[in-house]
């Protein structure tokens, strides 16, 4: 045997940590020259990826972090689906279309079956654009029809998620964003009124607002929005950020008007991978009628003889997200999705009232299912004095393996920092009780060792929007 042959057989044969390599570290930087061992090269990537911490302890996601066997396999068996290829995978984007039809019938839009008009996303970062755009065409579109200018056009939100600032940014559109005041962290009609004028392509409410999981009121909006026109002829259409509500008001509100029911919200943009309980890629963009979608942001294409409309931003993007929405929806139906999200916002309101009792927190919202998200958040109590920061609760917490986030709170509330709990699909009630456990070990170490410096959300590692 060559010398090269022998380095060869042992290098075939060395076990996983017995490889040279184990011992001088695998590429980092420049591109590898030379092939590896597969197991190895899995061995190594796994092991890195332990340091990411444990998905279900992460109380900060919205996102789904457990999901049945047969999403698993669906998941694997969907691999080499493109979404956009639907030509060639046109089963595939048969059970799109029937995800739409679906959501239209679960949104109350007035255009059900055939007509429904909608597209999956990536997420709802993706969605929000389209439903952006769409406003702004139809207004733009409006304006030139009457003769007028277009050059200064403005979207009305409360305290948004980063999506509608990239939209705004990214398109042009004057952000008229109410800041959150003296106790008040949600849009209202009164703030959305002030801010209106005709050049105001839409209001945009959010069904679930990031930072605290409450609902902003679309019907009052939507109201007042009418009286607005009454008085000054200006007609102002909603988009409705529905990115986790738009999959839990139907459910466990379905009093609460905040769909296609009213006439004024044209488009919804929901979350497949949040509380549709898909894995991590997969939204949604409705409109309200085929004309709330402007032609031009739609690109036909040709599909089994017949013509299928391509909205997306997106050209390739996987299916398999697209598949397992359908999947739930037909595992669960609205029996199971109520279940679901049923037992997440008892648990919620269980923490909530525990959480009240440790001592030194106020809460803020207590996961009503009325009132926004199955969330919970809270705030240190204003006056006394701990000794410690949510920050430094929070960076404690850590060393269980939990992830509850601490920040401050956007403009003008910059000051006050809160603390926010997601109970989604898998935070059961036991796990509940087992974070608490660790509340109070927190809490008795805080006490037992007072910090020289409290955190700052600066200092502080993790949650930032
Ligand atoms: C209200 C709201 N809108 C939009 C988004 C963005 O959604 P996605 O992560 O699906 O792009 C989020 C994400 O948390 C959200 O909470």
């Amino acid at each position: 045997m060559s010398t090269d042959d022998k380095k060869m057989k042992a290098n075939i044969n060395d076990e996983i940590y017995g490889r040279a390599e184990s011992s001088s570290g695998l590429p980092k930087n420049n591109f590898p020259s030379s092939e590896d061992n597969p197991r190895a090269i899995y061995t190594a990537i796994h092991d890195e990826l332990m340091l990411d911490g444990n998905s279900r302890q992460n109380l900060a996601t919205f996102c789904q972090t457990w999901e049945e066997p047969e999403v698993h396999k669906l998941m694997d068996e969907c691999i080499d689906k493109n979404m956009v290829d639907k030509d060639e995978y046109p089963q595939t984007a048969e059970i799109e279309a029937r995800c739409i039809r679906m959501l239209a019938d679960l949104w109350n839009s007035p255009a059900t079956g055939e007509h429904a008009v909608g597209t999956s996303t990536t997420g709802s970062s993706e969605a929000a654009m389209l439903g952006g755009m769409a406003m702004k065409r139809r207004w733009e579109a409006k304006r030139k029809a009457e003769g007028k200018p277009i050059d200064k056009p403005n979207m009305i939100s409360g305290p948004v998620q980063v999506c509608w600032h990239k939209f705004t940014r990214y398109w042009d559109v004057e952000h008229r964003e109410i800041p959150m005041e003296n106790g008040r962290l949600l849009m209202t009609p009164e703030e959305v009124l002030k801010r209106c004028d005709e050049n105001t392509i839409g209001v945009v409410p959010t069904l679930g607002v990031t930072f605290t999981g409450q609902f902003e009121p679309v019907k009052a909006v939507s109201d007042a929005l009418d009286k607005f026109q009454e008085e000054t002829g200006i007609d102002i259409p909603i988009h409705v950020d529905g990115a986790s509500g738009g999959f839990l008001a139907p459910f466990c509100a379905p009093e609460l008007e905040w769909d296609f029911r009213l006439q004024r919200v044209k488009s919804i943009n929901s979350s497949g991978h949040k509380f549709g309980l898909s894995p991590l890629g997969v939204g949604w963009a409705l409109w309200r009628e085929p004309q709330d979608l402007p032609e031009d942001l739609v690109f036909w294409v040709n599909y089994l003889g017949g013509n299928m409309c391509d909205i997306a931003l997106n050209f390739s993007r996987p299916g398999g997200q697209v598949v397992c929405q359908y999947y739930n929806f037909l595992r669960l139906g609205r029996e199971g999705y109520t279940k679901i999200h049923g037992a997440c916002y008892e648990t919620a309101q269980f923490l909530a009232a525990e959480i009240e009792k440790l001592g030194p927190f106020e809460i803020i919202f207590n996961g009503q299912k009325n009132n926004g998200i199955p969330a919970l958040c809270w705030k240190m109590k204003d006056e006394v004095d701990d000794g410690f920061s949510l920050f430094d609760f929070a960076d404690r917490l850590r060393t269980r393996g939990w992830q509850v986030p601490a920040y401050s709170l956007p403009a003008n509330c910059q000051d006050q920092a809160i603390q926010r709990i997601l109970v989604r699909h898998g935070v059961s009630r036991d796990l509940a009780v087992l974070l608490l456990k660790d509340m109070e070990a927190a809490l008795a170490y805080l006490a037992k060792h007072p910090l020289q410096k409290l955190l700052t959300s600066e200092e502080a590692s993790g949650f930032h929007h």
